[in-house]
């Protein structure tokens, strides 16, 4: 019921928002007292291709290559959105306004906007971000689980919704395209994002990123141009989580070993483990596709003519726009020129430059002017650019939903988190019954930074590129979800080394906890900065579990990490052990589940080796009685 409410609330704001704009009381009169007043391309009665054919009829070179530019928030020269036409800018990982508030969002990304309004034709700018487990650059934004929790947790409509909710964030803050779902199937967890992908199973991959679409698109409901509509993104074309250890040439803060790297495989194993998530996405509506920094054999995925135009707009008929990943097509062999040349002919059709847009725009015009690059090839890539802006209702909502503002990180969209925390855990053991505990058991102690860290549990993409440990953004920790659902029922005792030596009797015995909680795991990461060869606990860890054994009669060993860890050495020390991956800021959920108030339903969505050696799997053969727990384990 308050959830039918809601929509009904959010539904009432996007129309008295239309309408206000429909009547030109809004920020964008000043747009439409611009070029043309009553031209066909601004009539949102007219049909979509009548409004691409009539604005594009209009446009100079100059304003064709400025929609084909995408450019960093920093990097922007802000008069230069008017006189170079920008079509978008984008933050980056960790790309926020000072102070990082929903509001500071909204009044840059409308600031922004409002000198793309005032161009000639006054075609509005499109803000990109990856929000890609909630609007994770904005600080007090709720974030959801990191795909692979939610591919444990294996349920679409969850997915759905987290999309929707997602969608809802970022349109308060008029950041209207999200670089996200990642559909990397990936095969290899040493990959620094394996994390960002929901299983190693194709089908799973391919149902999920189908139902994010949808929340994200509205796809269902009211389809594109909803008021809180954003555009999706399914990414990185094509086989991102089909590299080989050891291919990366990339080095970001330290060389890269996987991230970036060369998929190997034959084409029908492309085609049957990589490309079927994106038949989905295009299925499910996908209007924009992210390329991939890695290379298919001896070619780049940005120079890739055959998979990106013969395979992905040809063969599976997308209609959408190409969006390259970052400063990606620099990576072409060649010079600037000729990457941009090759880029674009091979079927890209908007560039995240992201820095040096002059450089770009130089190069784009000089390839045109030279023939190199021919004027059909700009008019597509601007069709279809031109057309998913005005099929997201961005002529006509080009600013923030600011009515929303409130909305963001919202007790709501919290449950919603919380829920999908509950949903992704995995039961990997459960020795007599350990789990769950009883809210009233007298004595827990809880032992791990990652038991008491808001970032840590959130992982990479979140606040800043690559995450960070503290407390970095609003939301639960795991050990203070704890202590609210027991609420002084049990006594629990906190201490992030596991010291707990002044829990003694009076005579200096120490005092044994009838059970004990171990967080241990990974430390946040993202992209090929987390590349790694070794998977082990950390010595650190392993000293904690130990120490845990010695003092608590029951240890529950629960692991934060963005991909199975080998835990072989330690299995035998715990009851019970739960991965809990990279839950987001909701921590409650993992205590809702500890203590038996919901089940345990979550299922592996990747494989758990035994040891490392075992990576990568070859899924061709693969003996699942050598594995720690098979795909899809969990205790029943
Ligand atoms: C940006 C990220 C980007 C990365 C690319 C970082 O500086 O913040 O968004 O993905 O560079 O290597
Ligand atoms: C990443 C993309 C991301 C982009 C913008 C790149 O480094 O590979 O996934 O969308 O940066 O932040």
């Amino acid at each position: 019921m308050k959830k039918i409410q809601k929509c009904l609330f959010i539904l009432s704001v996007a129309l008295c928002f239309l309408a206000l704009l429909l009547s030109g009381c809004n920020g964008s009169s000043a747009a439409a007292g611009r070029a043309g007043d009553g031209a066909l391309y601004k009539n949102p009665e007219a049909s979509v291709q009548e409004r691409v054919d009539d604005l594009l009829a209009r446009m100079t070179l100059e304003e064709k290559i400025g929609q084909m530019t995408q450019v960093e928030k920093n990097s922007i020269n802000l008069g230069d959105i008017k006189t170079m036409y920008i079509g978008s800018i984008l933050s980056g990982g960790g790309g926020c306004p000072r102070p990082n508030t929903p509001e500071a969002w909204a009044d840059m990304v409308d600031g922004f906007q409002s000198q793309a309004l005032e161009t000639r034709l006054g075609i509005p700018l499109i803000y990109g971000v990856d929000a890609v487990h909630g609007h994770s650059n904005v600080q007090g934004a709720v974030i959801f689980p990191h795909n692979i929790g939610l591919g444990a947790a294996g349920d679409s409509d969850l997915v759905e919704r987290i999309g929707r909710i997602t969608a809802v964030e970022m349109a308060a803050t008029g950041a209207l395209w999200n670089f996200a779902p990642v559909v990397a199937v990936p095969q290899d967890i040493r990959w620094g994002r394996t994390y960002e992908g929901y299983s190693e199973n194709t089908d799973l991959v391919s149902r999920l990123g189908k139902a994010y679409i949808h929340g994200q698109q509205n796809a269902d409901s009211s389809g594109l141009g909803a008021a809180t509509t954003v555009l999706a993104t399914p990414k990185h074309y094509l086989a991102d989580g089909g590299t080989v250890w050891g291919t990366s040439q990339t080095t970001v803060m330290k060389k890269f070993m996987i991230d970036q790297g060369v998929t190997q495989v034959d084409e029908a194993t492309l085609r049957r483990i990589h490309l079927p998530p994106y038949k989905a996405a295009i299925e499910g509506g996908a209007q924009c596709i992210m390329v991939s920094f890695s290379s298919w054999k001896d070619t780049k995925m940005h120079a890739h003519t055959y998979l990106l135009t013969d395979v992905l707009k040809g063969e599976l008929g997308f209609e959408g726009f190409l969006i390259s990943d970052w400063k990606a097509i620099d990576q072409i062999p060649g010079n600037y020129y000729s990457d941009v040349v090759t880029s674009i002919n091979a079927g890209l059709d908007m560039i995240m430059v992201p820095y040096d847009y002059v450089a770009f725009i130089d190069a784009l015009t000089q390839a045109v002017e030279n023939g190199d690059v021919p004027m059909t090839r700009i008019d597509d890539a601007v069709r279809r650019i031109l057309t998913v802006k005005i099929k997201l209702g961005l002529f006509e909502r080009p600013l923030a939903v600011r009515e929303l503002l409130p909305d963001v990180g919202c007790e709501a969209h919290r449950e919603l988190a919380r829920e999908a925390v509950r949903k992704s855990l995995v039961l990997l053991k459960n020795n007599g019954s350990t789990l769950p505990l009883a809210k009233d058991t007298p004595l827990i102690f809880v032992a791990g930074q990652a038991a008491d860290d808001i970032g840590i549990q959130c992982g990479g993409w979140t606040i800043e590129w690559q995450g960070k440990a503290g407390a970095i953004t609003e939301g639960a920790t795991i050990v203070e979800g704890i202590k609210k659902l027991v609420s002084g029922a049990a006594a629990i005792t906190y201490d992030k080394n596991g010291d707990f030596r002044d829990i003694a009797n009076q005579d200096g015995t120490l005092i044994t906890a009838d059970a004990g909680i171990v967080v241990v795991g990974e430390l946040p990461y993202a992209e090929g900065v987390g590349d790694q060869g070794n998977l082990a606990l950390s010595a650190g860890d392993v000293l904690l579990i130990d120490k845990m054994r010695k003092r608590c009669e029951r240890v529950v060993l629960i692991i934060i990490s963005g991909r199975p860890l080998i835990i072989s050495d330690v299995i035998g020390q715990c009851d019970a052990v739960v991965a809990a991956w990279l839950p987001g800021t909701e921590g409650r959920g993992v205590a809702d589940v500890l203590f038996g108030d919901y089940a345990f339903t979550g299922k592996l969505s990747f494989t758990w080796p035994k040891a490392m050696n075992q990576i990568p799997f070859d899924f061709n053969s693969l003996d699942e009685k050598k594995v720690l727990f098979p795909f899809g384990y969990a205790v029943e």
